[in-house]
């Protein structure tokens, strides 16, 4: 159940069809129209992006320029007005849809709240005047850090309601982690709550924010506190304020504001090579028409589905696709707050059972863990009202994928595996369900206007099967603008890497991939010092500097070892300062450290302590060899340019 390779998934031969029943109801019906989109938009791009964006969106002002691309940066449908909160919300209500269940939450101890359209449109205006009352206005940027309950999606809204670009961090990062986001965010105010529900017990959020504004994040004026656990917490008399307090005097009406198409719809920090993380910048007009068609496309999104997708809003596949993508769709999105657990292992099916969900989306990192705790679990529950399984995060083992598709799909539900980054937006190469033939490990083709190749490191199409890297060729309206206030970082980072002869600007996107026979894509992981782990994405310098910042350590280098259910597994190699000794309880508290810097996610799984670390002779860390070593496999490569040849003896015998 490893990560695939290269020899592993160019094994993988079977193909299954999208089910007859299936393509008949579906929006894209078959490869030949797939197909026919495709080539549509590439001959015109512009026109094709256009007419989508005419068609599924309300513009308050139509742009007068498609495209204005310099690159590597872009701008979509130029001077249009816009406002995703009115997409998702206002223009359903004079439909039908105005009493449909637009969000179904379930609680983790078992509470549950359904919100109609309507409902949800009156709360998000009542946050929206609070936000404003507590001095927020368009352009300040505002920090979430919420449980997975309701009023997470509210604020989100909320904000884009006004126009205050929001910056969500993931309730799981830590004080520290928190603190580094709203003062790189700048951000004048947070949402947060008490707390909120994991594996049965608190985890306390609003300590968390305490601590942060304690240790800087001076920006910010005011803290909005949701009641979710109500155990005891600190409120800073003039600086905290209780949601429920303020909503009561609330006015439930709040115009939406007209944005302009590329006004900063949210900030959302995400690793990267080097130890800080990068703030990438999505715009309003763009990413609304992208991630509303690629759900509607790719999920084949239909009238009266229960969309259930079991991301974190704390993550970019929570923002396109728990809130911002369904809701634009006036879809019924379900967002639940638990996570399989010891009390509950089979809590996911519960949800599926009690709700009808109809499409669900999960990583395939859950579908391993889920595969551990038997078959028993769902084959309990009746999963029939399922007709689509999506997965997202990193590359999907055959194994995983069939036992997917035979367990929870009933060998009925098409599997749309989704490859796509916090910095696209939304979905790049995925099959569209009622067209596109899939095999298992493979995210298949391009999403219709996404010019995806392998090339080789001079930036040229690489021919034959042997892989390369993935890039993305011409410009998409989901695509990030550029890093907050770094545009340099985003041209480097992205743009500079491959460069091809004829000078063109492709984007890459980090991650190593081949093109079999058929054109079918395989990603192979990343190819950058990024690991993956649990589907999410750590930067090996953000941890080294997390384990240099404690006193005890000299250097740190840290790697991924591949691990059976989260992929990847974090192994930190530290030296110590001094006559500093490694012992048991100094592990321990190493690894504590890292997760009070940056949060649990980055726990590393293993701490080998070592007199040095191999190097070249230019001083650089040589993170290939301690590859091998964490995953116990010879070492492989040129070894030539390593400065000690020892020290990999004493790795290899000692740690
Ligand atoms: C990986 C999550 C293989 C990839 C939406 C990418 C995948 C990184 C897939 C982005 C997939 C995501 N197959 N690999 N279907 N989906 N990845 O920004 O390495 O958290 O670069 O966005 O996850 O992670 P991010």
């Amino acid at each position: 159940m490893s990560q695939p390779t290269i020899e592993s998934i160019l094994q993988e031969k079977r193909l299954f069809h999208p089910p007859a029943e299936f393509s008949q109801n579906a929006h894209i019906k078959s490869l030949d129209e797939y197909k026919q989109l495709y080539e549509k938009a590439q001959a015109d791009p512009e026109g094709f992006w256009a007419e989508l964006a005419e068609k599924e969106l309300h513009w308050f002002e139509k742009w007068h320029q498609v495209l204005d691309w310099q690159p590597p940066f872009a701008k979509w449908f130029v001077g249009g007005k816009i406002n995703i909160s009115y997409n998702c919300l206002d223009r359903h209500l004079t439909t039908w849809r105005r009493n449909k269940a637009a969000l179904i939450w379930e609680g983790e101890p078992g509470d549950s709240r359904t919100l109609t359209y309507a409902e949800l449109h009156r709360e998000v205006c009542q946050m929206a005047n609070v936000i404003k009352q507590l001095g927020v206005q368009k352009g300040d940027r505002v920090g979430i850090y919420m449980p997975m309950i309701p009023e997470a999606a509210i604020a989100m809204l909320a904000c884009a309601r006004i126009g205050a670009p929001h910056t969500v961090v993931f309730g799981g990062f830590s004080a520290e982690a928190l603190k580094d986001r709203l003062e790189d965010a700048e951000a004048k105010l947070v949402i947060t709550a008490d707390g909120g529900w994991r594996k049965d017990a608190i985890v306390p959020l609003k300590e968390q924010v305490d601590k942060a504004l304690q240790a800087g994040a001076s920006s910010v004026d005011n803290v909005l506190v949701v009641k979710r656990t109500a155990q005891d917490i600190h409120m800073e008399p003039g600086r905290d304020h209780w949601w429920h307090d303020l909503q009561q005097g609330a006015s439930g009406k709040c115009p939406a504001e007209p944005m302009d198409s590329e006004d900063m719809l949210f900030i959302l920090y995400t690793s990267g090579t080097t130890g800080k993380p990068k703030g990438v910048v999505h715009t309003t007009g763009g990413y609304n028409l992208y991630s509303h068609i690629t759900l509607k496309w790719a999920f084949d999104l239909q009238e009266t589905d229960v969309y259930w997708c079991t991301a974190d809003v704390g993550w970019i596949t929570g923002h396109s696709y728990i809130v911002y993508g369904p809701l634009s769709n006036g879809a019924t999105t379900l967002m639940y707050e638990g996570v399989p657990r010891p009390s509950n292992p089979g809590c996911l099916w519960d949800v599926v059972e009690k709700y009808g969900v109809n499409i669900f989306y999960t990583a395939p990192t859950a579908i391993r863990a889920l595969m551990k705790m038997g078959e028993h679990h769902p084959n309990a529950r009746d999963l029939s009202s399922l007709r689509l399984l999506g997965t997202v995060g990193e590359p999907i083992n055959p194994e995983a994928w069939i036992w997917y598709h035979r367990v929870i799909g009933g060998n009925r539900c098409p599997i749309v595996d989704t490859w796509w980054q916090t910095e696209t937006g939304g979905f790049m190469i995925t099959p569209l369900p009622g067209a596109t033939p899939t095999k298992p490990g493979s995210a298949t083709l391009p999403f219709p206007g996404i010019i995806a190749d392998v090339v080789d490191a001079d930036g040229e199409p690489v021919t034959n099967q042997s892989g390369g890297y993935l890039v993305v060729k011409h410009p998409w309206p989901g695509m990030m603008r550029t890093v907050y206030k770094d545009p340099d970082r985003f041209r480097r980072t992205y743009w500079e890497h491959l460069r091809p002869a004829n000078g063109e600007y492709i984007y890459f996107a980090g991650d190593g991939a081949h093109q079999d026979e058929d054109g079918y894509f395989w990603v192979m992981g990343r190819v950058d010092d990024v690991i993956n782990v649990s589907g999410h994405r750590l930067g090996t310098m953000e941890i080294e500097s997390a384990l240099v910042s404690h006193p005890m350590v000299a250097e740190a280098a840290v790697v991924g070892k591949p691990d059976e259910v989260k992929g990847e597994e974090i192994v930190a190699f530290v030296t110590l300062e001094g006559e500093n000794q490694p012992t048991e309880a100094l592990e321990k508290e190493l690894k504590q450290h890292v997760v009070n810097e940056i949060g649990a996610i980055a726990r590393p799984g293993e701490i080998r302590f070592t007199d040095d670390l191999p190097k070249t002779r230019s001083g650089k860390i040589m993170r290939r060899l301690l590859r091998n070593l964490a995953a116990g496999q010879e070492i492989s490569g040129d070894t030539s340019t390593l400065q000690d040849r020892s020290v990999l003896e004493k790795l290899r015998g000692g740690a």
